[in-house]
């Protein structure tokens, strides 16, 4: 019973300090992954326990609101909560190796997505070739590659799910050919998974791929949406006057019927950075908002409007007070593992993709910038470098932070930009990014970061100690180097 109550003590501090990679090798279940959600009262709840470790697990939860139930088989929490309220819950994973508790805030309420989302994106890769099979296989191979137990969840499908027109009735309608068992027998087995199912459409009367759109159409479309089990809705601006008015009164008008749906939906907002959408993004009932055009799979020199990783990482500097649980600035869908290899825009063999340090690169500003983690790659063939990128629980740790709080740019010297992020437990994230093409040395100093005292620095892409900053820390970082150090006061 000691070595019991030793064992969870010691997992316990394990995951509120930082993460462990050799007792992740050993089996013992971590818990990763955001530890607050929040839902809509009287809606369908769906969370799944993040959590790694040596299968089986047994999932057990003090305090679930009434209406919740969990499966101790595999940590998902399922059911409706009618009371709005905040609800501390603990949860509790054991395993033949060990057992380890963690608290999990439940807000019922009128927020969702209380921590950016994860998951992964139809588009990038796969545009029109979209179907019912590839969801299918994405869903499980978020599964079986651990991503789930990370704390991915969303498999967003984009443009291109369509039949060709709406029927008699207004409502939309799949592609039958596409997905030949509709979208409401696809949601029942995402969510069998204990995943979840986004879906899209456009502000315009057709999307960007010119299928038809949700313009006055936008309360059947959330009610149909509903019906089929959606849980998030990116909601694109093709086909619309560029005029700010349009922009608030379309989107508002949508985000209203969602509310209206009777289901808690995720609203994703992508009018690409138009009209500043960080300013007025989050009254039209936005969940997140696009700063920018479309990523393309490049470093740099992305053809005009498009953008590449750099050029769209530099329009978020000064975008960090816009955003906080529930409301997120979205600098695209991630490129880590693409290599050139997608159909979109500029992809197709025209853009190279970049190195797995620069995918790197990208994944660690993503998460200090609180973006939305949306994978565009094909989950189905990841290589091992892009896993090590999107399964590195110490880096997702960031992203999801309770607090909510979106690096800032705090200096520029010599090439290397660094990025500061408080987290909710005290300590604090930083992220020392080489533009340049050379090997760069910088003397981390306590004064850039505004820290006084001792601290003691983790790596988090090398997992391990990276020395104590006192003053001065001495970096080096290779060409477009990203090193993320999380510093805890001593
Ligand atoms: C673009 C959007 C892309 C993708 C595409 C679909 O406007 O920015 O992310 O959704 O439309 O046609």
């Amino acid at each position: 019973m000691k070595y019991f109550a030793f064992l969870t003590a010691l997992a316990i501090s394990i995951n509120l300090h930082s993460q462990n990679t050799s007792l992740l090798n050993e089996g013992i279940p971590v818990f990763h992954g955001a530890k607050v959600t929040g839902n809509l009262p009287n809606t369908d709840f769906l969370f799944t326990v993040p959590a790694t470790g040596e299968r089986p697990i047994t999932f057990t939860a003090e305090n679930l609101p009434k209406g919740l139930s969990l499966d101790p088989t595999t940590g998902i929490i399922r059911g409706v909560v009618k009371e709005k309220g905040s609800y501390a819950v603990k949860v509790f994973a054991t395993n033949v190796k060990g057992r380890a508790g963690e608290n999990l805030k439940i807000e019922i309420g009128d927020k969702l997505c209380l921590t950016p989302p994860m998951g992964w994106n139809s588009w990038n890769v796969f545009t029109n070739t979209l179907d019912e099979k590839l969801v299918m296989e994405t869903a499980d191979a978020m599964v079986s590659s651990g991503m789930r137990d990370l704390g991915y969840q969303y498999i967003n499908m984009d443009d291109y799910w369509h039949a060709v027109s709406r029927d008699a009735d207004g409502k939309p309608v799949a592609n039958a050919e596409k997905f030949p068992h509709g979208i409401k027998w696809l949601s029942d087995y995402v969510h069998s998974k204990g995943l979840k199912l986004g879906i899209y459409s456009d502000a315009g009367d057709k999307t960007c791929g010119k299928c038809f759109g949700g313009f006055q159409h936008e309360d059947i479309d959330a009610k149909v949406y509903a019906e089929w089990g959606i849980d998030l809705l990116k909601y694109d601006f093709c086909f619309v006057p560029w005029k700010k008015e349009e922009a608030l009164s379309r989107y508002k008008k949508m985000g209203d019927a969602l509310k209206g749906s009777g289901r808690s939906i995720v609203y994703s907002l992508c009018n690409w950075g138009l009209f500043n959408p960080w300013e007025w993004g989050e009254s039209v009932g936005g969940n997140y908002w696009r700063t920018t055009p479309d990523i393309i799979d490049t470093w740099n020199g992305a053809p005009f409007w498009y953008g590449s990783f750099t050029s769209i990482l530099k329009k978020q500097t000064k975008l960090d007070k816009y955003a906080g649980p529930g409301h997120w600035n979205d600098p695209d869908m991630m490129i880590v593992g693409n290599y050139g290899n997608g159909k979109a825009t500029g992809g197709g063999g025209k853009y190279k993709g970049m190195t797995d340090l620069e995918y790197q690169t990208h994944m660690s500003l993503w998460c200090m910038l609180n973006a939305p983690l949306l994978s565009s790659c094909d989950l189905r063939s990841m290589n091992e470098a892009t896993k090590n990128i999107l399964l590195n629980p110490e880096i997702l740790a960031i992203s999801q932070d309770e607090k909510g709080e979106q690096a800032k740019l705090v200096s520029k010297q010599n090439g290397v930009w660094l990025y500061k992020k408080n987290l909710n437990d005290g300590s604090v994230a930083v992220a020392v990014f080489n533009t340049t093409k050379s090997q760069k040395k910088l003397d981390l100093k306590s004064s850039l970061l505004g820290l006084q005292g001792t601290y003691v620095a983790s790596d988090v892409w090398q997992h391990k100690s990276a020395g104590i900053l006192k003053d001065k820390l001495e970096l080096t970082m290779k060409g477009h180097e990203t090193l993320v150090l999380k510093l805890e006061k001593n």
